[in-house]
């Protein structure tokens, strides 16, 4: 079987290349495109598969140009505008997408470990997350998925997300569960940016044939 053609966006960046060099011993994909800030999407004809790491204005025309050429799009771009991202989950209508604010299977476990949080709903609970200090956007995109799902889960909203950036911090996304005689710690680290960049590939794959729809880490974890 012939490899899949591949168009990365944001190619320049660090997570663009961890995707690139990934690729190059890929068995199932081949890179046939980049996109960066000297060369638009539009200049580019097709792919089988997008798969972006940019910023949100990007990526909002990326998802457009995947939805008129019905190509399958993988975004991992974090800090998107209510607004959107809701453009983005229009084109799923039409075409298959796969989101997640954090590519790694680690932080898909940790999301689905936290629901076991409601037995004790009633302790007191802190999201706090750590990041390189190049990160534009604050608090990260992960930290506000968990909290989403965490504020799902005890059913109230917990406090704010609590952000430190410093150095080439990759990643790591810790929950504090505080109980009067007892405390838990719920703790991701991204000990590369490879990590991300394997589950985008993993992600592309599950991706390529799939139905139009939103789809997530979650449901890769269920492949
Ligand atoms: N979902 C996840 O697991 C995950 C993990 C890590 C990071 N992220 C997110 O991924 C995104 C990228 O992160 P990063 O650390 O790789 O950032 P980065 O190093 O700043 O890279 C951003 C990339 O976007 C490109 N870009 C910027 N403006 C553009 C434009 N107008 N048109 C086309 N390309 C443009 C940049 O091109 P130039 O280099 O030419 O400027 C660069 O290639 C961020 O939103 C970050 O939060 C997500």
């Amino acid at each position: 079987m012939s490899k899949k053609s591949v168009v990365v966006v944001g190619s320049t960046g660090r997570m663009g290349q961890e995707i690139l060099n990934l690729l190059k011993i890929d068995s199932d994909l081949v890179l046939s495109g980049e996109v960066d800030e000297k060369k638009n999407i539009s200049q580019i004809s097709d792919a089988d598969i997008v798969i972006d790491f940019s910023a949100p204005a990007v990526s909002v025309e990326v998802s457009q140009w995947c939805r008129k050429k019905i190509v399958p799009y993988v975004c991992g771009t974090t800090g998107f505008s209510e607004k959107q991202f809701h453009k983005i989950t229009e084109a799923a209508k039409d075409i298959p997408i796969f989101y997640s604010s954090n590519m790694s299977v680690g932080v898909a476990v940790l999301r689905r470990a936290l629901k076991a949080l409601a037995a004790v709903s009633e302790y007191d609970f802190q999201i706090v997350e750590a990041h390189h200090s190049q990160k534009k956007d604050s608090p990260s995109g992960t930290a506000k998925t968990l909290q989403e799902e965490l504020t799902k889960v005890i059913g109230r909203t917990p406090p704010p997300v609590q952000s430190i950036r410093g150095g080439g911090v990759f990643g790591v996304h810790e929950i504090l569960v505080m109980g009067q005689e007892e405390t838990l710690e719920f703790k991701h680290t991204a000990l590369n940016r490879a990590v991300f960049a394997r589950g985008a590939l993993r992600a592309a794959k599950f991706l390529i044939g799939q139905k139009p729809g939103l789809y997530s880490m979650d449901d890769v974890l269920d492949y």
